[in-house]
């Protein structure tokens, strides 16, 4: 959040900045140009440095913004996510989503039971990941994930769904 802050307070200090030049040497010196000699590179210049700010508005404050949403803690409903629930929310982006629907995942895979619908405890995901499913619906394989990654995977889970 503060490195957010930081940028975006930056970007307005930039966008001032050629605010200010271009309008001090805006109306006086451009009509003593005009008077004395085409000012077409100058106003090329000032079209290029508003060009590159707008650039950097557009683009820039996105892509922060967007990369402050893959670190954040919360999730969809208000959850604090733990250290270990945030890497259980990779660890489902990459074996789980797939197959399954979450919506705190943006998931919507249909081979597998609708996550949100079930709201699994932890012991049934843990289960499930160990000895893998098999009872109809499809397929869901053993052993996708095991250990720390299967524990925060499931505790995810638990913590996310159906909200
Ligand atoms: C290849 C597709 C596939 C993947 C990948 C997959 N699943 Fe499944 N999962 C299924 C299917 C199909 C079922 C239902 C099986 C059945 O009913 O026999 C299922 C069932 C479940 C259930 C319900 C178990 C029960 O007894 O009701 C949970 C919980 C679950 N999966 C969690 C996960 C987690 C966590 C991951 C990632 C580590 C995962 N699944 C990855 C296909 C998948």
């Amino acid at each position: 959040m503060v490195a957010t802050a930081a940028l975006i307070i930056a970007f307005v200090v930039v966008a001032g900045a050629v605010v200010l030049v271009a309008m001090s040497g805006g109306p006086g010196k451009a009509r003593e140009k005009l008077l004395h000699r085409q000012s077409n590179s100058a106003n090329r210049g000032s079209g290029l440095a508003i060009t590159i700010v707008i650039a950097l508005f557009g683009i820039a404050i996105p892509a922060v913004a967007m990369v402050g949403n893959n670190d954040k803690k919360e999730a969809k409903g208000g959850v604090e996510l733990t250290s270990a629930q945030k890497n259980g929310r990779e660890v489902f982006a990459q074996l789980c989503s797939t197959c399954h629907s979450l919506s705190a995942s943006n998931a919507v895979g249909r081979v597998g039971p609708n996550l949100d619908q079930l709201r699994p405890p932890k012991e049934l995901t843990l289960n499930a990941i160990q000895m893998g499913r098999a009872r109809g619906l499809g397929q869901m394989p053993s052993g996708l994930v095991d250990g720390e990654d299967a524990e925060d995977v499931a505790d995810y889970i638990a913590a996310v769904a159906g909200r």
